[in-house]
Protein backbone atom coordinates (compact mmCIF):
# COMPACT_ATOMS: atom_id res chain seq x y z
CA UNK A 1 0.00 0.00 0.00
CA UNK A 2 1.67 3.19 -1.59
CA UNK A 3 -0.18 6.43 -0.25
CA UNK A 4 0.35 10.03 -1.59
CA UNK A 5 -0.06 13.03 0.81
CA UNK A 6 -0.37 16.08 -0.52
CA UNK A 7 -0.59 19.16 1.42
CA UNK A 8 -1.73 22.85 0.38
CA UNK A 9 -1.33 26.01 0.63
CA UNK A 10 0.30 28.14 3.49
CA UNK A 11 0.54 24.58 5.19
CA UNK A 12 4.59 24.96 5.13
CA UNK A 13 3.88 27.92 7.80
CA UNK A 14 2.70 25.42 10.06
CA UNK A 15 4.19 26.64 13.62
CA UNK A 16 4.30 29.84 12.45
CA UNK A 17 0.96 30.33 11.24
CA UNK A 18 -2.25 30.95 13.23
CA UNK A 19 -0.68 29.08 16.41
CA UNK A 20 -4.15 29.35 18.41
CA UNK A 21 -5.44 27.78 15.30
CA UNK A 22 -2.94 25.39 13.60
CA UNK A 23 -0.77 24.37 16.71
CA UNK A 24 2.70 25.15 17.51
CA UNK A 25 4.64 22.28 15.62
CA UNK A 26 5.91 22.96 12.05
CA UNK A 27 5.49 21.32 8.89
CA UNK A 28 9.12 19.73 9.32
CA UNK A 29 6.98 17.92 12.31
CA UNK A 30 3.69 17.22 10.66
CA UNK A 31 6.03 15.41 7.63
CA UNK A 32 7.76 13.58 10.24
CA UNK A 33 5.13 12.54 11.99
CA UNK A 34 3.46 11.06 8.97
CA UNK A 35 6.54 9.35 8.56
CA UNK A 36 6.34 7.18 11.70
CA UNK A 37 2.61 7.03 11.62
CA UNK A 38 3.07 5.14 7.92
CA UNK A 39 5.92 3.34 9.11
CA UNK A 40 3.98 1.64 12.23
CA UNK A 41 0.63 1.04 9.83
CA UNK A 42 2.58 -0.50 7.29
CA UNK A 43 1.50 1.86 4.84
CA UNK A 44 4.04 3.60 2.51
CA UNK A 45 4.00 7.18 2.51
CA UNK A 46 5.37 9.99 0.07
CA UNK A 47 4.44 13.92 0.85
CA UNK A 48 4.34 17.22 -1.09
CA UNK A 49 3.43 20.44 -0.54
CA UNK A 50 2.69 22.66 -2.91
CA UNK A 51 1.20 26.48 -2.70
CA UNK A 52 0.12 26.66 -6.24
CA UNK A 53 -3.15 25.09 -7.93
CA UNK A 54 -1.93 23.98 -11.09
CA UNK A 55 1.58 21.97 -9.36
CA UNK A 56 -1.13 20.04 -7.12
CA UNK A 57 -3.17 18.92 -10.27
CA UNK A 58 0.15 17.79 -12.17
CA UNK A 59 1.01 16.00 -8.50
CA UNK A 60 -2.48 14.16 -8.85
CA UNK A 61 -2.16 13.52 -12.25
CA UNK A 62 1.65 12.05 -11.80
CA UNK A 63 -0.16 9.44 -8.69
CA UNK A 64 -2.15 8.06 -11.61
CA UNK A 65 -0.71 3.88 -11.55
CA UNK A 66 1.76 5.19 -8.88
CA UNK A 67 -0.21 5.14 -6.11
CA UNK A 68 -2.65 3.10 -4.13
CA UNK A 69 -4.56 6.22 -2.51
CA UNK A 70 -4.35 9.49 -1.63
CA UNK A 71 -4.43 11.64 1.01
CA UNK A 72 -5.09 15.47 0.61
CA UNK A 73 -5.19 18.26 2.45
CA UNK A 74 -6.18 21.12 -0.01
CA UNK A 75 -6.03 23.98 2.62
CA UNK A 76 -7.68 26.86 1.16
CA UNK A 77 -8.08 25.57 -2.22
CA UNK A 78 -11.20 23.39 -0.60
CA UNK A 79 -13.11 25.90 -0.63
CA UNK A 80 -12.73 27.37 -4.31
CA UNK A 81 -10.91 24.74 -6.23
CA UNK A 82 -13.10 22.40 -8.97
CA UNK A 83 -9.88 21.82 -10.72
CA UNK A 84 -8.12 19.74 -8.19
CA UNK A 85 -11.59 17.83 -7.36
CA UNK A 86 -11.36 17.33 -11.28
CA UNK A 87 -8.24 16.21 -11.26
CA UNK A 88 -9.04 13.66 -7.95
CA UNK A 89 -11.65 12.69 -10.61
CA UNK A 90 -10.19 12.24 -13.15
CA UNK A 91 -7.43 9.48 -12.08
CA UNK A 92 -10.07 7.89 -9.70
CA UNK A 93 -7.24 6.71 -7.30
CA UNK A 94 -8.77 6.07 -3.75
CA UNK A 95 -9.01 9.65 -1.86
CA UNK A 96 -9.13 10.74 1.78
CA UNK A 97 -9.49 14.44 2.32
CA UNK A 98 -8.12 15.68 5.85
CA UNK A 99 -8.00 18.94 7.87
CA UNK A 100 -5.86 19.74 11.03
CA UNK A 101 -9.00 21.95 12.22
CA UNK A 102 -13.15 21.01 12.29
CA UNK A 103 -13.99 23.01 8.79
CA UNK A 104 -17.49 22.86 9.86
CA UNK A 105 -17.41 24.45 13.33
CA UNK A 106 -15.24 27.68 11.49
CA UNK A 107 -16.62 30.44 9.42
CA UNK A 108 -19.73 29.69 6.75
CA UNK A 109 -17.31 29.76 3.40
CA UNK A 110 -15.15 26.75 4.92
CA UNK A 111 -18.27 24.58 5.15
CA UNK A 112 -18.31 24.00 1.96
CA UNK A 113 -15.69 21.76 0.01
CA UNK A 114 -15.40 20.59 -3.18
CA UNK A 115 -12.98 18.01 -2.52
CA UNK A 116 -14.54 15.95 -0.78
CA UNK A 117 -16.84 14.68 -3.65
CA UNK A 118 -14.14 13.22 -4.94
CA UNK A 119 -13.10 11.62 -1.90
CA UNK A 120 -14.01 8.65 0.39
CA UNK A 121 -14.05 9.92 3.37
CA UNK A 122 -13.14 13.58 5.39
CA UNK A 123 -10.97 13.25 8.58
CA UNK A 124 -10.86 16.62 9.97
CA UNK A 125 -10.62 18.50 13.44
CA UNK A 126 -7.67 16.12 15.24
CA UNK A 127 -4.93 18.17 14.31
CA UNK A 128 -2.27 16.15 13.15
CA UNK A 129 -4.11 13.24 14.43
CA UNK A 130 -6.21 13.92 11.15
CA UNK A 131 -3.77 12.17 8.98
CA UNK A 132 -3.35 9.62 11.39
CA UNK A 133 -6.95 8.45 10.73
CA UNK A 134 -6.63 8.82 6.81
CA UNK A 135 -3.23 6.37 7.46
CA UNK A 136 -5.27 3.91 9.25
CA UNK A 137 -8.29 4.24 6.89
CA UNK A 138 -5.83 3.42 3.92
CA UNK A 139 -4.18 0.39 6.34
CA UNK A 140 -7.55 -1.03 7.05
CA UNK A 141 -7.96 -0.94 2.99
CA UNK A 142 -4.89 -3.41 2.66
C1 LIG B 1 -7.25 23.61 6.63
C2 LIG B 1 -8.58 24.35 6.72
C3 LIG B 1 -8.74 25.32 5.57
O1 LIG B 1 -9.99 26.01 5.66
C4 LIG B 1 -7.64 26.35 5.59
O2 LIG B 1 -7.75 27.22 4.48
C5 LIG B 1 -6.30 25.74 5.67
C6 LIG B 1 -6.07 24.58 6.54
C7 LIG B 1 -7.00 22.70 7.84
O3 LIG B 1 -6.14 21.82 7.74
O4 LIG B 1 -7.63 22.86 8.89
O5 LIG B 1 -5.34 26.25 5.09
O6 LIG B 1 -7.27 22.78 5.47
Amino acid sequence: MKVLVINGPNLNLLGLREPELYGAKTYADLIEFIHTTGTEAGVEVECMQSNHEGVIIDTIHEAFNRFDGIIINPAAYTHTSIAILDALKAIAVPAVEVHLTNINEREDFRKVSYISNACEKTFAGSGFKSYTEAIHYFAEKK
